[in-house]
């Protein structure tokens, strides 16, 4: 199938084309700086250019016309630093603005893609305790609820075109090279890391290859709306730090204290670091996908070792 995707030049990104160039599917990949592209993916992906929330080019209009399926996953990065006004500025404008400019696009299309997968993430539950929340739950309060929230409902825009629409809820992603581990692991391998605040707050997790072959499950589907993304065994922030340095032979006690976060990260740290949600993959599930990493310590060791 020919598959656009959007941020393809990302952590989770980039092994999806390439699973998808292995399964014989013709992908273009829609970024920002094309020429850095190229230089980074597999030269059988064509790297086109657009300007995300700023509208569409011909080049892009050309790629989306014969898209069977679009992926997107485009998003400035969530986790750096505290959340000044300019920051949620751009975090909205890369989730939100970047997906209605997407949805615009697909507009002006006669033919369009039968399919769009667009991703969301758990924070759309905002800050839980211990429920458990299957994709019926509603979306909860602060920043990152509310970015979950317009940036689907610009994705489930798609829907008034006749375009199948799905949003998977992504969780936490654990992979080789990126994302939330590798700013973990420099502390833990030095036996340095430990719980983040009470470490009672629940972190809802996916491996890589996992989260990859859901999407690809997803081609299949005739689902529509949310989808988490998650493993079916999320575990407390304690509980993953203490399999993590199991996991390296490290100790892992050394907690960092909120107030520290707090301090140093402001509401960042109160609604990714020290909050949670238990999310569980219900949909998926109901649909039979199956996880291959479905517990914490399997997905660490398949990583670390
Ligand atoms: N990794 C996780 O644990 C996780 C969890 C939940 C949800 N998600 C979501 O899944 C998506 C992909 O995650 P990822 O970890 O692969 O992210 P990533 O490595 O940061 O890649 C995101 C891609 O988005 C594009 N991008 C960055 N800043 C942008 C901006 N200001 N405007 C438009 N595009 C921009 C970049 O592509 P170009 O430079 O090529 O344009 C980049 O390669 C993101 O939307 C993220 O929020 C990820």
């Amino acid at each position: 199938m020919r598959v656009v995707v959007t941020g393809g030049t990302g952590f989770i990104g980039r092994p999806l084309c390439q699973k998808l160039l292995e399964l014989r599917h013709t992908v273009t990949v829609l970024t920002r700086n094309p020429d850095a592209a190229r230089s980074r993916l597999d030269p059988r992906i064509a790297a086109i250019g657009w300007q995300g929330s700023r509208g569409a080019t011909d080049e892009m209009m050309t790629a989306l016309r014969s898209a069977e399926i679009v992926i997107n996953l485009a998003g400035a990065p969530i986790a750096e630093g505290r959340w000044t006004e300019q920051t949620k500025d751009r975090l909205r404008r890369s989730r939100e603005g970047t997906t209605s400019a997407l949805v615009a696009a697909l507009a002006k299309l006669q033919a369009r893609p039968v399919l769009l997968i667009s991703a969301s993430a758990i924070g759309y539950y905002g800050p839980r305790q211990d429920d458990l929340l299957r994709e019926d739950a509603p979306s909860g309060i602060g920043f990152l609820a509310s970015l979950c929230r317009e940036w689907e409902a610009a994705a489930r825009a798609a829907e008034r075109l006749g375009v199948q629409v799905v949003v998977p809820r992504i969780g936490v992603v654990l992979g080789r090279n990126g994302g939330a581990l590798a700013r973990m692991l420099p502390a833990f391998r030095l036996g340095l890391g430990g719980p983040l605040g009470s470490g009672t707050q629940w972190l809802s997790w996916i491996h890589l290859d996992d989260l990859i072959e859901l999407l690809l499950f997803l081609f299949h589907e005739a689902a529509s709306g949310p989808v988490n993304a998650t493993a079916p065994q999320p575990v407390t922030n304690e509980e993953f730090s203490r399999v993590l340095g199991q996991t390296l032979r490290r100790p892992a006690w050394l907690r960092t204290p909120s107030f520290a976060l707090k301090f140093l990260l402001g509401q960042m740290a109160e609604e990714l670091l020290l909050t949670g949600q238990r999310v569980v993959p219900a949909r998926a599930e109901a649909m039979g996908f199956r996880f291959r990493y479905p517990t914490l310590s399997e997905a660490l060791h398949a990583i670390l070792h």
